[in-house]
């Protein structure tokens, strides 16, 4: 069965930041902080799933889709990060999964999306390679609450994303600015993930997946320093993560740091441990040039030409093509079925209900993906970025990603034109097949 679902993520979402228990996330401490977050806003209250969970269900329900992905908050099972689970966590995540499954609708539950426990940060957050092992403890608890109803589990979401803007560029907590010296923060967030898919496995869980940020990378033009740029930029976002965990070896990054000491022997195995899918997040190809400041190897260009959402973000259906293309031509027989486990765009705040170019956006990228499968990629299903509107986290409420308009003072939910529109498409899907 081919998964048509919605994505989220707890801290987007949820709100309830005290509620049962519920330890700090770094995105409490961070979006806290002034001047983090546009306007300052925070997540406390969010869409606050956390209690409105049931009418959550309800619209996925009659939007038709078969799958939810959505995250497991780590400080709710473990306030501090380790130690025994706190079950009002747990419950929490049991309710949510049994009334899905009563739907109809598979959970697809990611392990982490960026809401570390602050206590973990404490001790040095990604940069410290044991938060690894205790991540795979995590995992091991929340498997064992809930691998009897859930066949497929997500480890991480988008690795590169945490450890780029949380730990090289400091946009996202926990707003380090290490450059590449954040490395490290992306090989323990792979080992993390490596450990995980042996506990999960241990745990029941029958398929284990990665979801990395993909993106195909256009060099500004086909002079030496850009291609090169170019080249460093895909090493960097694509590869580092695609890599090891596919190919169990990392790319060649010695022109990108001194040293690779933070790689244990035997990492890399475990890393590389099989997988039953990967997970692929699609936002926009990205246009790289040579470096104009020291620091990092490259310089984001910029993509001209194109319609653009209310993010900024170039609007290119066909570099899904591209990139899933891309993807079976470098990895071959080690590529795993792929999942598009995020796709989606903000509109515009003021254009709330008729959000025509979100209907536009879909169309075009699930055409593109079709293409991507006509030419032979082997795509399993497809997660719309989002159900809700939510805290679109540096940008605070300002980005709308969602199917559902949400009115952040009352909580009301509204389905959109992509709603209705979505409802159809997948209503059309039941009766081609
Ligand atoms: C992705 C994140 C997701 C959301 C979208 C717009 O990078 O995984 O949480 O913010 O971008």
């Amino acid at each position: 069965m081919f998964l048509w679902g919605t994505a989220t993520a707890a801290y987007q979402i949820e709100g309830a930041v005290a509620a049962d228990g519920r330890g700090v996330s770094i995105w409490d401490t961070f979006s806290h902080e002034p001047g983090r977050t546009r306007d300052g806003h925070t997540g406390d209250l969010a869409c606050d799933h956390y209690h409105r969970w049931r009418e959550d269900v309800a619209l996925m329900s009659g939007l038709g889709v078969n799958a939810y992905r959505f995250s497991i908050a780590w400080p709710r099972v473990q306030p501090l990060g380790t130690g025994t689970a706190n079950p009002k966590g747990l419950d929490f995540y049991e309710r949510l999964v049994d009334a899905l499954l009563e739907a109809g609708i598979q959970p697809v539950p990611t392990l982490f999306h960026w809401d570390l426990p602050q206590a973990l940060q404490d001790r040095g957050g990604w940069m410290n390679r044991e938060i690894s092992e205790i991540f795979a403890d995590y995992a091991a608890i929340v498997a064992s609450r809930l691998a009897d109803r859930i066949p497929l589990w997500i480890t991480l979401n988008e690795p590169f994303v945490h450890m780029a803007y949380g730990y090289a560029m400091g946009i996202h907590a926990p707003g380090q600015a290490l450059l590449t010296g954040a490395l490290p923060a992306g090989h323990h967030q792979l080992l993390a993930h490596g450990m995980a898919v042996r506990a999960l496995r241990a745990a029941g869980a029958r398929q284990v997946a990665i979801t990395n940020n993909c993106t195909p990378v256009w060099p500004a033009s086909q002079q030496e320093p850009d291609l090169s740029a170019a080249h460093a930029y895909d090493v960097l976002h694509n590869r580092l993560f695609n890599d090891p965990v596919l190919l169990g070896k990392y790319p060649d990054l010695s022109a990108y740091t001194p040293t690779l000491d933070f790689v244990h022997d035997g990492d890399l195995d475990v890393i590389a441990a099989p997988l039953d899918f990967l997970g692929v997040n699609y936002y926009n190809p990205t246009r790289i040039a040579a470096p104009t400041s020291e620091g990092l190897p490259f310089t984001d260009a910029g993509i001209t030409g194109y319609p653009t959402t209310a993010f900024g973000w170039p609007v290119v259906p066909d570099g899904l093509r591209e990139l899933l293309t891309g993807l079976e031509t470098r990895y071959g027989a080690a590529l795993p079925p792929v999942l598009i486990t995020e796709n989606g765009c903000s509109t515009d705040d003021t254009a709330t209900l008729d959000d025509g170019p979100r209907i536009a956006f879909l169309e075009g990228h699930i055409a593109a993906m079709r293409q991507a499968m006509a030419e032979g990629v082997d795509v399993r299903g497809y997660f719309v970025w989002s159900l809700l509107d939510n805290f679109e986290w540096a940008e605070g409420y300002h980005q709308r990603f969602g199917l559902v308009h949400v009115d952040f003072e009352t909580q009301r939910r509204t389905p959109k034109a992509s709603y209705a529109w979505l409802r159809s498409f997948l209503e059309a899907q039941k009766t081609d097949t």
